[in-house]
Order: C-alpha cells, then sequence, then structure tokens
C-alpha cells in the first residue's frame, strides 16, 4: 500500500495513463497511475478519528492478503514463477499480520470481529469465470488493492501519530512493490488479451467502490456517510 493521494492531488488517470502504469513502475514512478480516482478526503479524516477500527481491519486486510496469494498457488501450482513469488509475497503479508496485532496490544486495541466491506465482493463479482481471463483479472485486481492500500497508508499517515504513522509509511512502500508484482504478473500472462483494457475495466469498478457513499467504514470502504 506509495504515492501521495489526497483529494485533488492524485488526479484520475486517463486511460492511455494507466495503460502505460506497468512500464511506468518499472522507471519508478508512481503506483497510483492505476488508479482511476483518488480516495475521498473525508475518509482520510474519518480514519484519523477511528483509528482503533480501523487497525482492527487492517489486520484482517493483512491476512486477506496472504490469504489470496495462497490461494492463487494453489489454482495455479504449474505456474513455479508464479507461484514462488506469491510464496514470498504471503510470507511477507502475514509478517504485516503480526506486526499490526503486536501493535494492537501494545496500544490496547482489542479484537473485535467484524463484517467484511463490500470492495472484495465487489471486485470479485466483476472476474471472469473461465482461463485464461480469470487468471488476469485476479492478478489485475490484486494490482489494484495493493494500490489502493498503498494510496491510503500513504495519505494517512501524516495524520496519525507515532508508532503508527512511522508503521503506515513503512507499509505504504511495501504495499507499493506488491502492486508492481502483481502488475507484472499480469503483463507477463495475459498472452493474446488485451490486459490495458481490462485493467481500466477492472479499475473504473474499484474507484466507484471507494468514493461512492459507504454505511460501512472499512480500509477499503468508500465515502463514509
Ligand atoms: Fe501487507
Ligand atoms: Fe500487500
Amino acid at each position: 500500500m506509495s504515492a501521495a493521494i489526497q483529494e485533488g492531488h492524485a488526479a484520475a488517470s486517463s486511460p492511455k495513463s494507466a495503460a502505460e502504469a506497468s512500464s511506468a513502475e518499472r522507471r519508478g514512478a508512481s503506483p497510483s497511475t492505476i488508479l482511476l480516482a483518488p480516495t475521498p478526503q473525508r475518509w482520510f479524516d474519518v480514519a484519523a478519528e477511528r483509528w482503533r477500527e480501523l487497525l482492527v481491519d487492517h489486520a484482517n486486510c493483512e491476512k486477506k492478503a496472504a490469504s489470496t496469494a495462497l490461494s492463487l498457488i494453489f489454482a495455479y501450482p504449474e505456474d513455479m514463477a508464479l507461484t514462488d513469488k506469491l510464496s514470498r509475497l504471503a510470507r511477507e503479508e502475514l509478517r504485516h499480520f503480526e506486526q499490526v496485532q503486536k501493535l494492537m496490544q501494545e496500544l490496547h486495541v482489542p479484537f473485535v470481529r467484524m463484517q467484511p466491506s463490500r470492495y472484495a465482493e465487489g471486485l470479485r463479482s466483476a472476474i471472469h469465470r473461465s482461463e485464461p481471463a480469470r487468471l488476469l483479472d485476479l492478478l489485475l485486481c490484486g494490482a489494484l488493492i495493493e494500490a489502493r492500500s498503498c494510496e491510503r497508508f500513504e495519505g494517512l499517515a501524516p495524520k496519525l501519530t507515532d508508532p503508527l504513522r512511522g508503521f503506515y509509511s513503512g507499509l505504504a512502500v511495501s504495499e507499493a512493490r506488491h502492486q508492481n508484482l502483481y502488475l507484472r504478473l499480469a503483463e507477463q500472462r495475459a498472452g493474446a488479451i488485451d490486459w490495458r483494457t481490462r485493467l481500466q475495466q477492472l479499475a473504473a469498478i474499484e474507484s466507484d467502490l471507494v468514493t461512492s457513499p459507504d454505511e460501512q467504514f472499512r480500509f477499503h470502504s468508500g465515502l463514509p456517510g
């Protein structure tokens, strides 16, 4: 989850800029270029106030990130280049989970069960059911989720105090790297599919999920009511 993205300064990407994102990333450009809309400023304001809840949901997000990588390893075991990269990713996400839990203990934030946000399900519903389009969709969604996480960590960190400020700043760098990984894996496996166009389609769904009004407040939720 790295480019500063607060309302008004992470411009929505044009189709062309998103299409160029993968090569841009290899040059070290901002990962936010694949996102079509910035997170509303109100989300950051609410997140700074409700950081305790956010930390609990964050722990869930790290578990889900590891679980997503593991699911791909099980679903595509013959693709050993992919499984090798995603095994490392799963381990890193679990380390993040351990770090979040440690912070919860230090900051006296108890675990509470939460309903998942609409975000993952909203993206999942757009994923093709048949191959090879399915794998491409899964990888592109992974890139978008990591990009959004990066954007939110980077935008939120300056609004918080340490230890969360430093922790979130560090995670923003990790998430940018994860976004690049998923994007590279997608590009390499796209074959005859126009992955740039597909990325645009999924990015449009993703941007709607994080900018439209949302009754829930979560790490990947939409505009807070
Ligand atoms: Fe993570
Ligand atoms: Fe990640």
